[in-house]
């Protein structure tokens, strides 16, 4: 099934049903689906093949859907959307979450934008939108790893929350349901929940075995913030811009590899069974039938033992491959600088 065929929207026989899979439970009483499909085609999966992934991954059972508007992707995937409505899934069955991109910042941009967002995805409202970075810098996509655009700042509070305030505004709008934020730290987190008048749902993180973020995933949660976790199985496909010779791979770690041999199940499983038991929710993304069923059906098979979660909690590298170099706003400076490593807002 393609988003252009004429063949209608069904479910598969091979499926997970979506009242199996676990649900998190956000501080407004709303449930979000406790796994959901990434959608960014790391600038080599086309828009038409990340909608049709979008497309199966809803026949078999997927019914969160994790989006953007820098991915270039949502015109289609709103073609996938409605073809799964006219199929027969109510609108309040899925989860849609978007994400305001880094050059639409400026408070005259932020409605707007979201309801280009809603536009190209063919909803009358999301489940969920983000501010994507907290930086307004943007890079164009499929840059290399040194691009940076001439006007770059720094993280500067009062504009982060100008933005904010505009978030808000959707949600008193009704065009979106929940707000939250993306590739935030604990300063800056803090600063936002002393100042929100609508404090975030939900933080997207990059989260998998070999970067745990132990600090900023217990402070987001003791916050009411669910957090999500990007790049679950490690990325191991991402852009050429985002890989350094010292990133390790989380799907060849001998705990993850013995644990999926164990159980007869792929080590990308193990990543996802992981997360969800952690308690965090993880988007994967794929495009291959076979890896997103797999992923879904991780879910709610042979959950890991705590001595499996043990072992696991002891493997964190620390090792974060999405760094965000083209996001920094001087010359000289260091991708750490980008995520606050010492406690404090780096300026
Ligand atoms: N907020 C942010 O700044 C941010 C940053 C990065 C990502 N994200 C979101 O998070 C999503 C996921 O992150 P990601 O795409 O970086 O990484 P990921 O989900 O860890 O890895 C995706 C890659 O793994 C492969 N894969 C998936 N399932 C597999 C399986 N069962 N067995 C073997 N290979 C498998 C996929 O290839 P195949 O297609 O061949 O299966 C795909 O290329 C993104 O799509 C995006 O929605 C958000």
């Amino acid at each position: 099934m393609t988003i252009h065929d004429e063949a209608p929207f069904a479910m598969a026989d091979d499926g997970v049903d979506p009242q199996d899979v676990p649900q998190r439970t956000l501080s407004t009483g709303a449930t979000m689906p406790a796994i959901g499909l990434g959608t960014f085609g790391s600038d080599h999966a086309s828009p038409a093949i990340v909608a049709d992934a979008v497309l199966g991954a809803a026949a078999v059972g997927y019914r969160h859907f994790d989006c953007a508007a820098v991915y270039a992707n949502e015109k289609s995937i709103g073609v996938a959307l409605q073809k799964i409505m006219a199929g027969g899934i109510a609108r309040e069955e899925l989860w849609v979450t978007s994400k305001l991109w880094n050059d639409k910042h400026a408070e005259e941009d932020v409605i707007p934008t979201c309801k280009k967002t809603l536009a190209d995805l063919q909803l009358d409202y999301l489940d969920m939108y983000l501010i994507h970075w907290p930086f307004p810098n943007h890079h164009a996509p499929g840059v290399d790893v040194h691009a940076r655009s001439s006007d770059s700042q720094p993280y500067i509070h009062e504009n982060y929350m100008k933005s904010w305030r505009q978030m808000e505004k959707l949600v008193e709008m009704g065009l979106v349901r929940h707000i939250g934020t993306s590739n935030m730290t604990i300063p800056k987190l803090e600063l936002l929940l002393r100042d929100a008048a609508i404090k975030p749902a939900t933080n997207q993180m990059e989260l998998h075995p070999h970067f745990q973020q132990p600090e900023l995933f217990e402070f987001v949660r003791a916050n009411g913030i669910e957090p999500v976790g990007y790049s679950p199985i490690g990325s191991p496909n991402r852009p050429e811009r985002d890989r350094t010779p010292e990133d390790t791979v989380d799907m060849e770690d001998p705990v993850i590899v013995n644990i999926a041999d164990r159980l007869g199940v792929h080590p990308a499983s193990v990543c996802i069974k992981w997360a969800v038991q952690r308690g965090q929710t993880p988007i994967p993304f794929s495009t291959k039938r076979r890896n997103y069923l797999s992923n879904l059906q991780s879910v709610v098979s042979e959950p890991l033992t705590a001595e499996d979660m043990q072992a696991i909690a002891g493997i964190d590298k620390n090792n974060r491959l999405i760094k965000g170099q083209v996001f920094l706003w001087k010359e000289n400076q260091d991708w750490q600088d980008l995520w606050d490593m010492h406690g404090e807002i780096v300026q």
